[in-house]
């Protein structure tokens, strides 16, 4: 489904600057070239945003963890406020409180964010898998969506609509889908409907289906992949809008990443007419024997070959890590390393110092 873009169509990521720049410079951008040269104006082209994902409680108790999102981003999301264990603790409950205060916040020093997520299959309070009817699950999906999307309509660049909905190995006879509670409850039309209900709650956001495993070498990978792709196909012959893809990059640095696969992930993509972004990075080092400095140079090689295999296919439009130092993150919990030593996800390392791959990383969103 080609889309056309109107001045009140979806939102892209590197904002309207870019267009509105590309645009309004276009005859000024003539008389320049022919005094400084084309290289100069060619070299005008905006960096690919970066982003990364903020958690309200160490917001509130450490200032320089808050300070370091202003100083390095240009787009801030919450992590886990708009999910469902966060948003809804009751049926009755919408609990918008901590994410407006992150957005606002954001937004009010000159970032971006997003939204992540509507549909996800962890964390879903008891209440909610309670349910067991489809028609009621149907209502309450359609009303969640309705009044989460509404009630930040206009403030928020994109949304996560789905997240995590392909089957973990696609190959196993369960079938392309990852066995949910939204699956077993309303079938696979819970993905169109959030879709539609996304599309009408705020029509300026971009629609991203977003999901894990599909930049590393391999046939479950190059499954994952495929299955991607026809979800985004078959959303699309049912007349619906999918914007982008997030691939959200948790990089194993014991992993292979594909960069060949990615890019004509990449490019298939974009014959669809559908954007994509790197939207959860961060580097899952358990398996990587040493001490910092190994751990850290495994690190820039994993990063690096994703960004190559990202920037192949085409120009994402933003790239986001899974928080920003290595002060906080879910890797320590779920995946702590067998040595004792505190793992190193981030960009940033516990001091908030920059790593190498941070550098390579902006270098790479600046070159674009
Ligand atoms: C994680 C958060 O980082 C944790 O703080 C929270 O306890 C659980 O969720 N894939 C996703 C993210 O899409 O939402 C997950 O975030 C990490 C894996």
């Amino acid at each position: 489904m080609p889309k056309t873009r109107t001045a009140n169509g979806p939102r892209r990521f590197p904002s309207s600057r870019t267009a509105l720049t590309r645009r309004s410079l276009l005859g000024g951008a003539a008389a320049l070239a022919a005094t400084i040269g084309p290289s100069r104006v060619a070299r005008a082209a905006a960096p690919v945003p970066f982003g990364a994902a903020i958690q309200s409680n160490f917001f509130d108790s450490d200032p320089a963890y808050a300070q370091v999102f202003l100083d390095r981003c240009d787009l801030v999301l919450p992590m886990n406020e708009l999910k469902f264990p966060m948003l809804r603790p009751t049926r009755e409950s919408f609990e918008f409180g901590p994410a407006d205060r992150l957005v606002d916040w954001a937004r009010s020093n000159g970032k971006t964010s997003r939204g992540h997520t509507f549909v996800w299959h962890d964390g879903n309070p008891a209440w909610l898998e309670r349910i067991r009817d489809p028609i009621e699950a149907e209502m309450v999906l359609r009303e969640h969506i309705q009044r989460t999307a509404g009630h930040f309509r206009g403030r928020l660049e994109s949304w996560d609509v789905v997240n995590e909905v392909i089957a973990h190995e696609p190959r196993e006879s369960g079938g392309p889908l990852r066995d949910t509670w939204w699956l077993r409850t309303l079938g696979p039309r819970h993905i169109p409907i959030a879709f539609a209900e996304a599309a009408r709650a705020d029509p300026g956001a971009r629609l991203v289906v977003n999901d894990y495993d599909l930049e590393f070498r391999g046939a479950r990978y190059d499954a994952r992949r495929r299955v991607m792709l026809d979800l985004v196909r078959q959303l699309q012959d049912g007349g619906l809008r999918v914007d982008a893809v997030g691939i959200q990059g948790h990089l194993y640095s014991h992993f292979e990443i594909d960069p060949e696969a990615m890019a004509r992930f990449g490019r298939d993509l974009k014959t669809l007419g559908v954007g994509l972004l790197a939207t959860e990075i961060d580097v899952i080092d358990f398996q990587v024997p040493g001490g910092p400095e190994e751990i850290d140079r495994a690190a820039e090689k994993v990063v690096g070959d994703f960004l190559d295999g990202l920037f192949a296919g085409q120009r994402p439009e933003a790239v986001i890590t899974w928080g920003l130092t290595d002060r906080y993150s879910w890797v320590g919990d779920v995946m702590p390393r067998t040595d004792g030593q505190p793992v190193r996800p981030l960009p940033l390392d516990a001091d908030l110092v920059p790593k190498r791959w941070y550098e390579l990383l902006r270098r790479r969103l600046a070159q674009a």
